[in-house]
């Protein structure tokens, strides 16, 4: 059975690894692995293959950047002939970016059967590019793996036919638990105390790109108060995305934050290395998606700067609170995290460390 592979963007690597390992442990799958080439410099991409041990890509589409009707077009006028020649029983997409309803739509255009890894997660928020993204790749798949309870239910109130649907943990998970120990070893900390970042008191972790919180000047400023204020007490290890880093120029905002000389930010880095300071922070500030999950499976008190979560378990069970771009509303949780006023957070169901073994399973059985 021929199994085409996509990936694109950073936090596609981390789950797809896993899948390709399994494969290899087990007969029956032919793997294809495409890269769509959506992120494409060392340290948002080649890094992460080689962290990770992820196959050296049979095809790279190198599309790169550009409009989201400019990105998902070339990515799709790119990956029809690779499914024409290679002719798969499936195409298998994970997470929700461009890339993955970009090929989804191709996959099922050509009459090839579509999977959808990390199936069901909703926002409920259309102004989001992923969940666009989310609900048309869930509408046009032929099988839906889930990482939460959530996630099926959403499918089953969408009229998705159960017998499509499985909840089998969370392949990101199996990535995080297999390479903690190694993390455990990188010396980012070390490096960063050399550098005059840290003080010994502990440090927090900010992570920022998501097009609403930082293309709008006036939300980014809201956020830059909260910081300003945290970071006159624990010192803030700031690892920024490229779109951050274009906006922080071209919002006229990189002065002020130059002005603050506890938030420190750094290029963009490797999966280790983060995984190390996640483990290590005494709290994380977000708005990406799986970090809400990593942080509640480390059990690092968590918030996420946003509205809404399409990871519910992250909020109900696990470490993770929202807490929107209010700057009062962030430091009032920023304190009650710091003085231990923390529900002691569970690990989801199944999230494990076998969600990669489980669903190739189940792609043995039915495919
Ligand atoms: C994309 C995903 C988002 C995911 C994020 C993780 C979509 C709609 N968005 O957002 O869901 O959370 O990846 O990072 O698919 N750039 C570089 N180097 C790169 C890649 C991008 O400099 O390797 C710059 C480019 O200037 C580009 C900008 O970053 O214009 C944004 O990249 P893009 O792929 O459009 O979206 P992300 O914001 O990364």
């Amino acid at each position: 059975m021929k199994i085409v592979n996509v990936v694109g963007a950073r936090p596609n690597f981390m789950k797809i690894a896993p899948l390709m390992a399994e494969y290899r442990r087990r007969s029956g799958i032919e793997p294809l692995l495409v890269h769509t080439g959506q992120h494409y410099d060392e340290k948002m991409s080649d890094l992460f293959f080689r962290e990770l041990g992820i196959p050296e890509p049979d095809f790279n589409l190198e599309i790169g950047s550009g409009s989201h009707a400019v990105q998902t077009a070339e990515i799709m006028k790119a990956f029809e002939p690779v499914v024409l020649e290679h002719k798969p029983d499936a195409v298998l997409v994970v997470g929700d970016v461009n890339s993955t309803i970009a090929c989804g739509l191709v996959a099922v255009k050509l009459g090839v059967k579509l999977i959808h890894v990390e199936a069901g997660l909703r926002s409920f928020d259309r102004t989001m590019p992923e969940e666009i993204n989310r609900v048309l790749t869930d509408s046009i798949s032929d099988l839906l793996f889930c990482t939460e309870r959530a996630g099926v239910d959403n499918l089953l109130a969408e009229g998705v036919a159960s017998d499509k649907i499985h909840l089998t943990g969370h392949v990101m998970i199996d990535t995080l638990l297999s390479h903690l120990e190694r993390a455990q070893q990188s010396t980012i900390l070390d490096d960063l105390q050399r550098q005059g970042c840290l003080n010994g008191d502990g440090f927090a972790v900010l992570t920022l790109h998501r097009p609403s919180n930082v293309d709008d000047r006036e939300t980014f400023s809201r956020i830059l108060d909260a910081l300003e204020v945290i970071q006159r007490d624990l010192p803030i290890l700031f690892p920024v995305h490229p779109r951050t880093r274009k906006n922080l120029a071209t919002l006229g905002l990189q002065t002020r934050v130059d002005a603050l000389v506890n938030l420190h930010l750094l290029d963009p880095i490797g999966y280790l290395d983060f995984l190390k300071l996640q483990a290590s922070a005494r709290i994380v500030l977000t708005d990406s998606g799986g970090i809400q999950e990593e942080t509640t499976v480390l059990k690092v008190p968590c918030l996420t700067l946003r509205e809404n979560t399409e990871r519910p378990v992250t909020a109900e069970i696990g470490s993770n609170q929202m807490v929107g771009t209010d700057p009062d509303r962030i430091l009032a949780a920023y304190r009650r995290a710091l003085c231990g006023d923390w529900r002691a957070p569970q690990i989801p169901p199944l999230w494990d460390g076998k969600a990669a073994e489980r669903i190739v399973d189940i792609l043995l059985e039915k495919l």
